[in-house]
C-alpha cells in the first residue's frame, strides 16, 4: 500500500512537472523564402536553391517543448517540401509540396525532443543545398545534465557539385560531389585559391557544445586535431555519454558532443571525410582566442 501511495505522489509530481514545463512553453515563428541564388565555389558560379541566399540554410533554436511555425514562401521554379528529421510531430504537412509562388506553414509541436535536429527539402537534389539545424536546448527551468557549457557550435558537413542538380536527380549516389564542405566552406584543399576555410574560436579551457549534422548520403568520420570530444546526445534525445578521437556519422545521422578547449592555445585542424575515401577531406580550422589573462 504503501508502494502505491509512494507511486501516486510521484505521478501527481510527475503532472505537476509536466503542467510546469508545458506554461513555460514558448511559440516561434520562422519565415524562409526559398529562392535561386548565385553562389561561387570551386572557381565556378552557379544557382542554387536556398532559403533566405544562405547555404546552409537558417538555424532554428526553440527550447524544449515549444511550439515552432514554418512559413515557407516558395519564390524558386521547383516545387519543394521540407522535411523535419527527428521530430516526431513532423506529420504536419510533411508530404505538403508547396508550388512556386505559393507558401505553406509548418506547424511543429515540440514535445520530449532535446539536442540536435535538422531540416532538409524533401527531394535530394534540392536538399544538397537546402537545409539547416533545427537545435533544441533545454526548457528554461531546466538544466543540463553535464557541466553546463559556454556556448555552443554546429557542424553541418556538407557537399557541393559543380554541374547543376535538377529533378532528374531523384537520388545523391555516394562519392559523387566534386568538394565536401563545412557549414558550406570548402576549405583549402580543392586548388581554388580564394576558397573560404571554416573556422572554428574558442577560449582556453572553454566548454563547448558542438551539434555535428551529417548533411550527406554517405558515411562520414569527423574529427578535432588533438582533441577528444564527448558524445552526448544522438536522435532528439541525451545519450549515454562516451569519449572518442573521431566519430563516425551514417548518412543523414547528427551527433552532439562535449568539447573541453585544453590543448596549448594555438590552431588545430578539422577534418571531416567519406569513410569510403580517406583522401576526399575537407577541413577547417579551431583557433584558440588568445586572452591576455
Ligand atoms: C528570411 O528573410 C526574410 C526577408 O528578408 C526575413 O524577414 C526573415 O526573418 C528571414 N528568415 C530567417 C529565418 O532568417
Ligand atoms: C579568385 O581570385 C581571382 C583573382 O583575384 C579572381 O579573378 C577570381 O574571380 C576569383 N574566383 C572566384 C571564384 O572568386
Ligand atoms: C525560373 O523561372 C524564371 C521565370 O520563368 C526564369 O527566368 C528563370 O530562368 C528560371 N530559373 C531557373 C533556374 O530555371
Ligand atoms: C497538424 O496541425 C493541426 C492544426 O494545429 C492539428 O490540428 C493537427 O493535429 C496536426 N496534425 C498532426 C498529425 O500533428
Ligand atoms: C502565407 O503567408 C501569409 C503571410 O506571409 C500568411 O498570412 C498565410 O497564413 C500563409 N499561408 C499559408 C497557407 O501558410
Ligand atoms: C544528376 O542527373 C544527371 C542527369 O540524369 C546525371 O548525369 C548526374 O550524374 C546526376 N548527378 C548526381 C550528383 O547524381
Ligand atoms: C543514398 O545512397 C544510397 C546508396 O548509395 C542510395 O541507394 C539512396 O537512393 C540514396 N538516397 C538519397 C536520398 O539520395
Amino acid at each position: 500500500m504503501g508502494f502505491q501511495k509512494q507511486g501516486l505522489m510521484w505521478l501527481t509530481g510527475l503532472l505537476f512537472l509536466n503542467i510546469l514545463v508545458l506554461s513555460m512553453a514558448d511559440d516561434h515563428h520562422y519565415e524562409f523564402f526559398l529562392q535561386e541564388s548565385q553562389i561561387t565555389k570551386l572557381c565556378s558560379t552557379k544557382n542554387i536553391l536556398t532559403v533566405n541566399g544562405s547555404f546552409p540554410g537558417p538555424e532554428i533554436r526553440v527550447r524544449r517543448g515549444d511550439t515552432v511555425f514554418v512559413n515557407v514562401h516558395n519564390q524558386a521554379n521547383s516545387s519543394v517540401s521540407i522535411t523535419w528529421e527527428g521530430i516526431e510531430d513532423s506529420n504536419n504537412g510533411s508530404n505538403q509540396l508547396i508550388q512556386p509562388g505559393r507558401n505553406f506553414t509548418y506547424q511543429i509541436e515540440l514535445d520530449d525532443e532535446i539536442g540536435t535536429l535538422w531540416w532538409h527539402a524533401t527531394n535530394a537534389w534540392a536538399s544538397t543545398t537546402v537545409h539547416g539545424a533545427f537545435v533544441v536546448l533545454p526548457a528554461a527551468n531546466e538544466d543540463y545534465p553535464f557541466p553546463a557549457p559556454d556556448s555552443d557550435q554546429t557542424i553541418i558537413i556538407g557537399e557541393w557539385f559543380r554541374q547543376e542538380l535538377t529533378e532528374a536527380n531523384q537520388t545523391m549516389a555516394a562519392a559523387q560531389p566534386d568538394a565536401y564542405t563545412i557549414n558550406g566552406h570548402p576549405g583549402e584543399t580543392n586548388g581554388c585559391g580564394n576558397e573560404t576555410t571554416f573556422e572554428y574560436q574558442v577560449d582556453y579551457q572553454g566548454l563547448y557544445i558542438v551539434r555535428i549534422i551529417n548533411a550527406v548520403n554517405e558515411t562520414m568520420e569527423f574529427g578535432v586535431a588533438s582533441h577528444s570530444l564527448t558524445i552526448i546526445g544522438q536522435r532528439g534525445a541525451y545519450s549515454r555519454r562516451s569519449f572518442t578521437n573521431s566519430l563516425t556519422l551514417a548518412p543523414h545521422q547528427v551527433i552532439d558532443v562535449l568539447f573541453c578547449a585544453n590543448q596549448n592555445v594555438g590552431h588545430y585542424y578539422i577534418t571531416a571525410r567519406p569513410s569510403s575515401d580517406t583522401t576526399r577531406s575537407t577541413t577547417g580550422i579551431l583557433r584558440y582566442t588568445t586572452t591576455s589573462t
